[in-house]
């Protein structure tokens, strides 16, 4: 497709945009089902991005986009109305500009992770979850498996008062009973059905494992959030003892259709 008079924009947010994948999976998407709309990336400093945001307000072929590092949490101070799992994390990872230039911001982190286990057949039912980290993805996470008919999600976390807010906040902005926090010396490994790394070890080659998965039970399937590398040495840990694993690019790969629902993208 052309672009023309009558091309609808959306964007990425990023600093830097060199390494983003939202424009080119989009684009192709756009030509594929042959629709009038272009993404492009908006390589704006965390110093530039709320005048930028400020002055897309007055572009009315502006739909949105999608948000990523380092700009989800300043984004979500920016917007006029946050979605729950924007509440949940205090970061934002897509915005839409509504009609008279209001800005909505929501976080699929959640939804795509929980679409991603569902896909692969890992059911969530009655299940027994441990999160392990407690940072915005955690609360990602959290917020969104207890919409699932779970028995429920323990966090654990290096730093207690941490995994207690993820909780607090959990079952503020959810309702929910299904959460709480376990001290890491008091976790029972071998009762969860599944256990999520939502911490950043593994990201660097000589990082300690997150989880002895010697701890867990045979059952158990164990979830990595990190997406590079994409085999990360617990997951690598798991298989050796035959558990089964679930990676984390598929939080990033099932939450694609999620945002572009959430920002029109691919309405014709
Ligand atoms: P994100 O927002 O991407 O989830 P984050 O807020 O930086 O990332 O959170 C990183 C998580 O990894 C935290 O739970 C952190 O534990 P603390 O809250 O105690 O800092 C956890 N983490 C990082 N390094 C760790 C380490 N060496 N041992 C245990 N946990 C670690």
């Amino acid at each position: 497709m052309v672009i023309s008079g009558t091309t609808k924009i959306f964007v990425i947010f990023a600093h830097p945009s060199e390494q983003v994948r939202a424009p080119t999976l989009f684009n192709e998407k756009f030509y594929e089902k042959g629709i009038d709309n272009v993404m492009i990336p908006i390589d704006v400093s965390p110093l530039n991005l709320a005048t930028c945001v400020q002055s897309f307000r007055g572009i009315s072929n502006l739909c949105g986009g999608v948000v990523t590092i380092p700009h989800k949490v300043e984004i979500a101070k920016l917007c006029d109305k946050l979605g729950p799992g924007a509440k949940a994390t205090g970061a934002v990872n897509a915005v839409r500009f509504d009609e008279n230039g209001t800005l909505y911001g929501d976080n699929f982190d959640g939804v795509g992770f929980v679409a991603g286990l569902k896909d692969h057949k890992h059911s969530l039912w009655n299940k027994e979850i441990l999160i392990v980290g407690a940072g915005g993805a955690s609360r990602a996470l959290a917020s969104e498996l207890v919409n699932e008919p779970i028995k429920c999600v323990k966090i654990t976390n290096r730093s207690s008062d941490k995994a207690k807010e993820v909780v607090q906040i959990v079952k503020s902005v959810r309702k929910t009973d299904k959460i709480e926090w376990v001290p890491r010396e008091q976790v029972n490994f071998s009762t969860f059905d599944i256990v999520i790394n939502s911490t950043s070890l593994g990201l660097k080659l000589n990082d300690p494992l997150p989880i002895d998965v010697k701890m867990l039970g045979r059952d158990c399937v164990v979830c990595d959030i990190i997406m590079k590398p994409e085999e990360t040495a617990l997951l690598s840990a798991a298989k050796q003892a035959g558990l089964r694993v679930h990676y984390g690019k598929h939080m990033l790969d099932y939450q694609i259709s999620f945002i572009a629902d959430f920002i029109g993208a691919f309405k014709a």
